[in-house]
């Protein structure tokens, strides 16, 4: 359900979310209030990505993640952005992150909620300090676990039981985009107002999508054979033009304004790929398909796995219906 609101109006996502708390009637706020939370975090965030190369926020810790991969500052900077954002509101159970190695508790002092959060702080990294747009990506879950505050199976959840899901991008502008089921709808920041506007609303990928493909040729030859044919095929008779930017965030969000197909295969040195399922695919898996696409790990729906770990990886395709499925067809030696 979307409020007709005339597109002429300012709409803040403050208004926005109030507007659509009005069809769901067992709404408490409490949901409303969360995406808030979320949304100030977002614009702290940005705020620091905007200022990275004037003050000292860029470049590496000297330490290193559960992933083994050396975290920079900024990824630090905006976890704990996130986790105070939160971690107060009496909203959440507990919550999870990829600069977390475990379970991030609601601390004693702070009633807990019945929300569980599960985020990537700062996707793309790599290209922070060349000043390539970033993201950062969450996926929220209702607790399902009996006790008073969360424990880990309320992060271990499939992707089709998320409540919500959504992701900023740090580029030319900031952008917050988010699902919580009625359709997929964008808010770009007025830093002049401290504001997310609509800017996006009932986001879809385009049909006839733009043939692009998205992934990084330089693992071809540690793919499998189904892999490498499907890129052949894309690039020869296919007619596919190529766009990596090597920050999922990015890539995901191009994907979703011009259709295309993102893949991150499984490759000989990452037999499941690469990004994360909890904090990665699922979140982006469900704002694709709720725009329309379709988000698979090469022969399944993502959202269909049931997590074992907290940290565990996944090949992943989203993007176009008809260019995953296609994908989907070379991939089990069906064409
Ligand atoms: P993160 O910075 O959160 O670790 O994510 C980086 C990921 C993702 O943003 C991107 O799609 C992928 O790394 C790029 O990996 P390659 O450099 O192997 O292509
Ligand atoms: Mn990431
Ligand atoms: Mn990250």
């Amino acid at each position: 359900m979307f409020a007709a609101m005339p597109d002429s109006h300012v709409v803040t996502i403050s208004r926005f979310l109030v507007d659509q708390q009005r069809f769901h009637s067992e709404a408490t706020g409490a949901f409303t209030s969360l995406l808030h939370d979320i949304a100030l975090a977002a614009k702290i965030i940005s705020r620091e990505v905007t200022k990275a190369g004037l003050v000292d926020i860029l470049g590496a810790t000297e330490e290193e993640n559960v992933h083994g991969e050396q975290v920079q500052k900024l990824d630090m900077f905006a976890n704990q952005v996130l986790i105070k954002a939160l971690d107060h509101t009496g909203l959440v159970a507990c919550m999870a992150s990829e600069e977390s190695d475990g379970l991030i508790p609601i601390p004693d002092q702070f009633p807990a909620g019945d929300y569980v959060v599960i985020f990537d702080p700062l996707d793309g990294s790599s290209n922070i300090d060349v000043n390539v747009s970033i993201g950062t990506i969450w996926s929220i879950h209702r607790k399902v676990s009996k006790g008073a505050r969360g424990a880990l199976e309320d992060c271990l959840q499939p992707g089709t039981r998320q409540v919500a899901a959504g992701y900023v991008v740090y580029g030319s502008s900031t952008m917050l985009v988010y699902t919580s089921g009625a359709g997929v709808h964008g808010f770009t920041l007025d830093p002049s107002i401290g504001e997310f506007l609509l800017s996006h609303p009932r986001m879809r990928i385009p049909e006839p999508s733009k043939k692009v493909y998205s992934v990084n040729e330089a693992y071809y030859s540690r793919w499998s054979r189904e892999q490498q044919r499907l890129v052949t095929h894309l690039k020869n008779e296919g007619g596919f033009g190529s766009r990596y930017i090597g920050s999922f965030v990015a890539d995901i969000h191009r994907t979703l304004l011009q259709g295309g197909l993102f893949m991150y295969p499984a490759d000989t040195g990452s037999p499941k790929g690469k990004l994360r399922l909890l904090y990665e695919a699922a979140p982006m898996a469900m704002i694709v398909e709720q725009a329309g696409g379709l988000a698979s790990d090469g022969a399944r729906s993502l959202m269909e796995i049931q997590p074992e770990s907290l940290h565990q990886r996944t090949p992943l395709y989203m993007g176009s219906r008809a260019f995953v499925e296609l994908a989907e067809s070379y991939l089990a030696g069906s064409v």
